[in-house]
């Protein structure tokens, strides 16, 4: 479709993701164009913007648009001399093929995430990303009712397999060099479009009141729905590529199919809201709760 402010919108999953074409992130947008965006945003959970070639200062401009930004990461180093960009690289060991939203461990996780692709493998290295609130909505009826109760503990201190190397066991002693637990509603109300979806992926580790083994598998059952084929849409990358998708109500796989070829993305996060439960109760924070030296709480 064609928006009003004259670029297209092509819808590439069945159930999210869609294309922006003709549109040039590295001019000044004008405001209506930036609304239409954030309205695509919402609609379609993840934009991709082919083809844009930006540098990093044209990443954080465009990121800007959507509110105010993160630093790069809790505990992990930006990238040199550019505070909010985190270098996503394909070092062996610390590459993210483990479904998750970005940053659940702290009370105010980004509100949407930039991936600008640098270095991309001549095959592999995709994105996958999934809609949530689909998930919900494909939960029978039961579950989604026991789903509405649960509460989520998530923390960066999780159960990683065993490192594989040196760097890997390097990156992980930093990952979690200042620990948080966060509790999270199982089912987040999106603050601007009231749609419900599950709010889980990775840093999830337990779910309130239950114990190990309960948490694991009501998890794991939840997470089953997030993962389904129908909820994904996964993004091939091309040097020069960006990708905005909606932190709020999405969870994103790097596959680890790629061997040693080099993979370079940088990333830039919007910071987000307190996240809400169907009841309107608020997440809190139950360890570590100061993470403003990383995110500014968007209100
Ligand atoms: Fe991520």
């Amino acid at each position: 479709m064609t928006t009003s402010t004259g670029f297209d919108i092509r819808r590439i999953g069945g159930r999210i993701g869609a294309e922006i074409l003709g549109v040039d992130l590295s001019g000044d947008l004008d405001p209506a164009i930036v609304t239409e965006i954030n309205s695509a945003l919402l609609e379609h959970k993840a934009l991709v913007f082919r083809d844009q070639n930006l540098d990093d200062a044209g990443q954080l401009r465009f990121a800007s648009l959507f509110g105010e930004l993160t630093t790069a990461h809790p505990t992990v180093p930006s990238v040199e001399g550019q505070p909010q960009i985190l270098p996503v690289d394909g070092d062996e060991g610390i590459r993210a093929n483990r479904w998750h939203t970005d940053v659940t461990f702290v009370r105010t996780p980004p509100k949407a995430s930039t991936l600008r692709s640098i270095v991309v493998p001549p095959y592999g290295g995709n994105t996958l990303i999934a809609n949530s609130a689909a998930a919900y909505r494909d939960l029978p009826e039961p579950l989604r009712e026991l789903a509405d109760k649960l509460w989520a503990v998530h923390t960066n201190d999780y159960d990683y397999a065993a490192p594989k190397n040196d760097k890997a066991a390097e990156h992980r002693k930093r990952f979690v060099s200042r620990k948080y637990r966060t509790a999270h509603p199982v089912v987040r109300v999106h603050p601007e479009t009231g749609e419900r979806g599950l709010f889980i992926g990775g840093f999830a580790q337990s779910i309130v009141g239950l114990g190990p083994s309960d948490s694991r598998d009501l998890l794991r059952i939840f997470q089953a729905y997030v993962t389904r084929p129908e909820n994904i849409v996964r993004v091939t990358w091309t040097p020069g590529d960006v990708v905005l998708f909606d932190n709020r109500i999405t969870q994103h796989y790097a596959p680890d199919d790629y061997g040693d070829l080099p993979r370079l993305l940088h990333r830039v996060t919007v910071a987000g809201d307190v996240p809400a439960g169907i009841d309107g109760t608020h997440s809190h924070a139950l360890e570590g709760d100061d993470a403003s030296h990383y995110t500014p709480a968007a209100s």
